[in-house]
């Protein structure tokens, strides 16, 4: 019979989680809601919102779905994976309540408190006045959060005292992100490298993925705003497997096993946003879900069939090495509309998706079909993701294939993964030339 299995979302991130499934050989059908161009050219779209969770259940029993992905926070925090367990199905997603890990700082923290782990101090503020006072008194910068979920913007990075009494004002007082951030925490800025660390947790068990690197700036150089990723890449030469070893031992399985202790457990991908410092790993945050667009540099990685490990986690029974890792590189840069994360135009017609060479997907996030093609309708609108034998291989491939696309008001950052390539290959390239 096979496995009929939905994807929920509509980025990158889903087009890339239906393009894996769709080379399980146990897949019979794969139905992403809602879905973009990208999911509809191999899948079959349906039009139901994430949060949408009365609607998804629906369509689940109707279709007879045997195991659902949710792909998005929003859908995390409506409580989809609850509603698809209660009806007796398979879910791959935390549910409501073990997903507070990413719709609540405050619970996040409390958490790592509790099972000791890493994470920089902080204190938590519901008045404006009250935090204003204390960051004075400090006489130093914070970083500021937002409790609960923002999209991405919900995080501010102030230098200095001045830009942190801005950073609370525009998220307590001008209420940028709203009631997510009537409740803010102030944190101990530290310095690292930041690395994103996935894993597939089945309740108990803990299955690290590769690591990854985002680019959260809208501009090179780590400029300009906090956007929801900019490009990514896999694997960090930095980050390497001993390192990954500590963080499952000394992050994942203690708050895993925290969360299992609350009678709340964990089941999907646990997302660990971590810093390698001097003292050690410390972790930023947790999201409760595959990262965008970390899941489309890390999943192409994945050699075989990913799905029964899906299916495993879901039934909270992974075993100890589900998934083959490749030991190819993955440069993946995410092509935006002018003017993201802030206000841009749609409807751009998109050049060169035909003209790919081989070894480059393109990952859909903001696009919708046309009669004479693609056309855009999002901020990011595709991730180019390109494999290679070395990530300067990798690097190198993917931005000759940007070259190729085009679309009016097309945007991206060229110095995705960077840091990676020797300066005496960027010198041969022809880039770090002043
Ligand atoms: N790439 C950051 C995120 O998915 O939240």
């Amino acid at each position: 019979m096979g496995i009929k299995l939905l994807v929920v979302g509509s980025g990158g991130r889903e087009h890339a989680l239906v393009w894996k499934a769709l080379q399980s050989p146990l897949t019979s059908a794969v139905f992403c809601a809602p879905g973009n161009a990208g999911t509809a050219s191999m899948a079959v779209n349906v039009a139901i919102a994430p949060d949408d969770v009365a609607g998804l259940v629906r369509f689940i029993r109707e279709r007879a779905v045997d195991l659902t992905i949710v792909g998005p926070e929003a859908a995390v925090a409506a409580g989809l994976a609850d509603e698809v367990a209660a009806n007796g199905r398979l879910v791959f997603g935390p549910t409501k309540a073990a997903g507070q890990i990413e719709s609540s700082k405050v619970f996040a923290k409390a958490l790592m408190q509790k099972a000791g782990v890493p994470t920089p101090s902080f204190r938590v503020f519901d008045d404006a006045t009250a935090a204003r006072d204390y960051v004075r008194g400090e006489g130093r910068a914070f970083v500021v959060k937002a409790d609960g979920l923002a999209k991405g913007k919900g995080t501010l990075v102030p230098r200095d005292v001045a830009e942190t009494l801005e950073a609370i004002d525009e998220l307590m007082v001008a209420r940028r992100v709203g009631a997510a951030a009537d409740r803010v925490l102030l944190e101990e800025p530290i310095t690292g490298k930041e690395v994103s660390l996935l894993a597939l947790v089945d309740g108990t068990r803990v299955v690290p993925m590769v690591p990854a690197c985002d680019y959260k700036r809208a501009l090179d150089g780590d400029h300009g705003p906090n956007t929801g990723g900019m490009g990514a890449y896999s694997p960090p030469g930095f980050f390497g497997d001993r390192d990954i070893t500590a963080a499952v031992t000394r992050i994942f399985e203690p708050v895993v096993a925290a969360l299992r202790e609350a009678g709340t457990p964990y089941r999907g991908c646990l997302y660990a946003g971590l810093m390698l410092t001097e003292d050690g790993i410390q972790v930023l945050e947790f999201n409760a879900r595959f990262g965008d667009p970390e899941a489309q540099v890390v999943l192409p990685r994945v050699e075989g069939d990913l799905v029964p490990a899906l299916e495993a986690a879901a039934r909270g029974e992974l075993p100890a090495d589900p998934v083959r890792w490749s030991p190819r590189a993955t440069v993946g840069v995410v092509l935006a509309s002018r003017g993201y994360p802030g206000p841009y135009a749609s409807g751009a017609l998109i050049n060169g998706l035909s003209r790919l060479e081989p070894n480059v997907l393109a990952f859909h996030g903001g696009t919708t079909t046309a009669p004479d093609g693609y056309r855009t309708s999002g901020g990011r609108v595709l991730t180019l993701v390109a494999l290679g034998d070395s990530l300067a291989d990798a690097r190198e491939r993917a931005y000759r294939n940007v070259g190729r696309v085009q679309f009016e008001g097309m945007t991206y950052r060229a110095d995705i993964a960077q840091r990676e390539v020797p300066a005496t290959q960027l010198l041969r390239s022809g880039e770090g030339v002043a």
